[in-house]
Order: C-alpha cells, then structure tokens, then sequence
C-alpha cells in the first residue's frame, strides 16, 4: 500500500500540539505531558524526537522537512484491545442479547471466512475503517478458518500496521461449518505462529472464542501453547453475560468462576486479553492483578447488547490493568473517541468519574504497557515506532465552538471524547508514513472500486 504522499518519506519534522504521558493519570495528577508547540521528528518509520518547538528546533536540519499542523494535536495512534474483523458487514444487527446474537447473526456471517478472497476484501475494508478513526494497532478475531487469518495478517502486512490477531478455536457449541477440534486447532495455532508471529510488525494471539465452544481438551491444548510461547498474546471473552456465566457454570462444574476455568487451563498470565470482565467478584480481579492478565472494557458493545456495565473504579482498586477495546460488531463504532465517550457515561454510572486524560492513556500508553509493548508503540519515544495520529479540534463547527471555551487540557481532550469521532482524525501515520487523511477522497475510491 502506498503512503498518501511524501510526508513521512525522509527525515521530518511535525510541528503541532503533542500529547504524552509520564505514568497512569489515575495515580498522578500531573501524568500528562503536553506541548502547546510541539515537534516530533521522525526518520525510518522511527520517532528520533519529541519535545517543545523551542527546545528541538534545533535538529531542523537542511534534510528535515518541516510539516506545519499547528492548532492540531498529534497523539500515539490509538489501540483497540479487542475486535472482531469478520463481524464488520453486521455491525448494527439487532438482537435480545448476547448469545441470540451469536447464533442469529454471528455465526452464520463468520461462515463466508473460509473464502479467502472475500476475508481479504473484508480484511482490507476494516483495516482502512481503522485508520480513518486513528487505530494503528488492534487485537484482532480472525474466525475458525486459516485462510481468514492469513488473509488479515497479509492485509495488515500491506500496510504495514503492528496487528495482533488470530484464529478463534471452537470445537464445540457451535455450527459444524465453524468447527475445528482440540487437535486441529492446536496444528493451525502453531502452524500460524510460526507464520506470522514476529514476521515484519505482526504479532499473533492464540483465541479461543470462550469456554462455552471449547471443550476443556481445547483448553488445555491452547493452555500448551500459551505455556510454550510467552510472547505470543492470547485472548478471550468472559464474564460478559449472565446467560453465558450460567451455561459456563454448567458445562464446567468445579470451578470457583468463570476466569477460574481459563486459569485452570494456564491462560492467565501477562500478554493474555480478556474482553470484557463485567461480572467479576473481587477474587476475579485480584487474580486478574496477580496474573499480569489485562482486561478489555468495551462500552458501546456491554451497552448494545445489554450485558452490564465495568466496573472501572473496583478494577482499578484491585490493581487489573484495563484497556479499551470497540468489538465490533457487538460494539457499535469503530472510533475510539466514541468508545472512550461510551467509557465515561459507564463509569458515571457506577458512581465514578473517567476523565479523558485518563481515557486517552488507556488508548495509547496505558494499552502498550499492558500489552508489553510500550518500548514499541503507543508512546511516541524516541526510537519507538512512529504510529501517530493528528486530531483536528476544528473538526466540526461544534467541536470547534466547545474548543474556543475549553479551559484545560482535560476540558480539550474531553470535547474529543464526547465529540469526536473519525471526523477529528485529520491524519494516521504508520511507521511514519500518512496512510491516511481525512480530505483526502481516496479511501472513498479504493472502497468503491472494490465493488
Ligand atoms: N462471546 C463469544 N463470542 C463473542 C463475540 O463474537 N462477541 C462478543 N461480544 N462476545 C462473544
Ligand atoms: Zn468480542
């Protein structure tokens, strides 16, 4: 895929706004770094530098060029923990709840996957869907099929994006076309790791759909090679519906929990993702902290489809680290600025406050820690990569409106969250080069002409 144009070819400089952070903005009130004019330089898909106008200008040398976005602010790309690529064509499908939902519109889509030209067209649909909301990095659900995994790693690989993605594993529960078995399952995994796993910037996560689809034999086969490999992510859902806790319950007697059966399995422990995490006792998330495991709030799916609300504030008391993920096509956007604005009204609803400082280190730096990778993405360090994107408060007449009487930083970024959406990305940078801006109309076209 090639860059929009020039910029990001080169050594260059981007003078705007920049946004960073020193730590958790949870625990210090002064975590965030913030330039009123700001440079980032970049070279080789690399950031060399970033600090104050002033104090870098500098390093404007002769073969720097210089992109002028004063009054916009660039922040890291933002980083989605947990979506599902194949449920992108019924995103908005309504049902009762989760698992009417599954059946009805779920499963049947996730059957065209074994095609792999139509898991390519899908693949390539979503990850330009991505980039226009300011995602550079996501973890990602393939379905049951090879092919759809090898269609979205080649299609990320395109583009060069830092993925994480895998092949969903379920060999009971659900329709045979979907199936696979703990041994077939556990080949593919292993066979695809040693695809994509570390190749250019992909990244793989061994995914068992959830405990209700897996027998305990798969489990404990993906509890093998979540053992053999530590670097390789893992991801899951659980505690996301009460229906679904109770059909766990019975299909696994003995255990202490639902989290009590992935970790009884060995899939508790750091670089495993678990969407969702609502219906936790304080064991859970003591467990959680104690694992290293991350959890996955996803607001505007928990909200569609009825199945609870996080609890931020009793997550964070017990020291889980959370991020924040869409799961479309449960979730109702692919923006994390309308996930974030989600986020909030969630935790207002159990009494506490989410600031959006806060909501933009859980989709930038707080993310990459979780996930290990904050040496590599989400903090715009130098010698870290260069995904970053460029929100225009002037998006839209209202945002611009808000911005004039925002008072704060905190007042500016939360105009974003409760504003915004991929109308504020103006530009996404990937390994330093722009892969996407929003005047420009060739996404529209490349959509079409894949008609
Ligand atoms: N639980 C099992 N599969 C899914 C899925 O595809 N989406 C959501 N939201 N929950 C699930
Ligand atoms: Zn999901």
């Amino acid at each position: 895929m090639s860059p929009i144009d020039k910029h990001g070819v080169g050594r260059t400089a981007y003078r705007a706004m920049l946004l960073g952070f020193a730590g958790d903005p949870a625990e210090s009130d002064d975590a965030a770094r913030f330039e009123e004019d700001g440079l980032l330089i970049v070279e080789a898909g690399h950031v060399v530098a970033k600090g104050s106008y002033a104090a870098l200008a500098d390093q404007l040398t002769p073969d720097t060029q210089l992109r002028d976005l004063t009054g916009k602010l660039i922040v890291p790309g933002f980083i989605d923990t947990h979506v599902h690529y194949p449920q992108t064509d019924m995103i908005a499908s309504p049902a009762s709840g989760l698992l009417p939902w599954l059946e009805h519109y779920t499963f049947p889509t996730e059957r065209r996957f074994s095609d792999a030209a139509s898991a390519r067209e899908t693949a390539d649909f979503f990850l330009e869907e991505l980039l226009a909301c300011g995602t550079t990095t996501a973890l990602v659900y393939c379905t049951v099929h090879k092919e759809s995994v090898d269609a979205f790693f080649a299609a990320s690989e395109a583009r060069q994006l830092r993925m994480i993605a895998g092949k969903v594993l379920m060999d009971r529960n659900c329709p045979e076309f979907l199936r696979d078995t703990a041994q077939s399952g556990y080949d593919d995994s292993a066979e695809l790791i040693a695809r994509w796993h570390g190749k250019g910037r992909q990244l793989y996560a061994l995914t068992p759909r959830f405990a209700p689809t897996s027998t305990p034999e798969q489990l404990q086969a993906c509890g093998a090679l979540a053992q053999a490999h530590p670097d390789v992510f893992v991801q899951t859902h659980v505690a996301e519906n009460v229906d679904e806790i109770k059909w766990v319950a019975a299909l696994y007697p003995g255990y202490r929990s639902y989290l009590d059966v992935y970790d009884r399995h060995g899939l508790l422990r750091r670089r495993a993702i678990y969407g969702h995490c609502i219906h936790f006792d304080d064991r859970d998330r003591a467990r959680m902290a104690e694992s290293g495991a991350v959890a996955s709030h996803c607001p505007t799916s928990n909200l569609f489809l009825g199945s609870g609300l996080f609890d931020i504030a009793k997550a964070g008391a017990h020291g889980m680290a959370v991020t924040l993920g869409t799961d479309v096509g449960g979730g109702t956007a692919f923006s994390m600025l309308r996930t974030m604005n989600e986020a909030h009204k969630v935790a207002r609803l159990s009494g506490h406050h989410l600031s959006a400082t806060r909501m933009f280190w859980l989709a930038t730096a707080g993310a990459a820690q979780a996930l290990d990778l904050d040496g590599t993405i989400g903090t715009l360090a130098p010698q870290t990569e260069a995904d970053f994107i460029v929100l225009d408060p002037q998006a839209t007449p209202l945002l611009e409106r808000r911005m004039q009487r925002a008072e704060s930083l905190e007042e500016r970024l939360f105009a974003f969250a409760l504003l915004g959406d991929d109308r504020a990305v103006f530009e996404t940078y990937v390994a330093g080069r722009c892969v996407h801006r929003r005047d420009d109309d060739a996404r529209r076209r490349r959509a079409l002409a894949a008609h």
